[in-house]
């Protein structure tokens, strides 16, 4: 199994759009039986929360299934459990860091690393800026092209 994990700071915006929408990609090409998905925030604040209301409603507005997503804090058996653990922004990528100090061999990012095109590779976080289509837009070529790595890093 490749396990993938999305982290942001609070885990009810962006890294649960990620999961589902990661969710969404693995379902269509038919890998449910190979890739893991979760995600999980550096903070512990909204622990056991339902995302975002603006995540939610743009999780409808796309038809992304969105079932069973509830906020937990990263914990230190992810940096073995996860293969790919992928921030969103460079503070979320920081305080993963600080987690590991060196104990982990996951491949560890920032979700627009995997988009060459745009030069700013942070999310903006909506639960400050409310541009929750922002976030969508980026989350989805963010995660198509992470999809695209992992089947070539893979071989499926
Ligand atoms: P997220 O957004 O990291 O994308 O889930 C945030 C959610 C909550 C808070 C900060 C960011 N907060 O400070 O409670």
């Amino acid at each position: 199994m490749i396990n993938v994990l999305f982290v942001c700071l609070g885990n009810i915006c962006r890294s649960p759009m990620a999961e589902a929408m990661f969710r969404e990609l693995v379902k269509r090409e038919g890998l449910e039986h190979e890739v893991h998905v979760d995600s999980a925030g550096t903070g512990d604040w909204h622990v056991g929360s339902q995302p975002h209301e603006g995540t939610r409603n743009i999780l409808i507005k796309y038809n992304i299934d969105a079932e069973g997503l509830r906020a937990r804090q990263i914990r230190e058996s992810d940096l073995h459990d996860f293969q790919y653990i992928v921030g969103m922004d460079a503070s979320n990528v920081q305080n993963i860091e600080k987690l590991i100090k060196g104990k982990s061999s996951a491949h560890i990012v920032r979700l627009l690393d995997y988009v060459d095109e745009r030069q700013e590779k942070n999310i903006p976080d909506p639960y400050f800026t409310g541009n929750f289509e922002e976030t969508y837009e980026l989350v989805k070529i963010g995660c198509t092209n992470l999809l695209k790595e992992v089947r070539r890093n893979h071989n499926i």
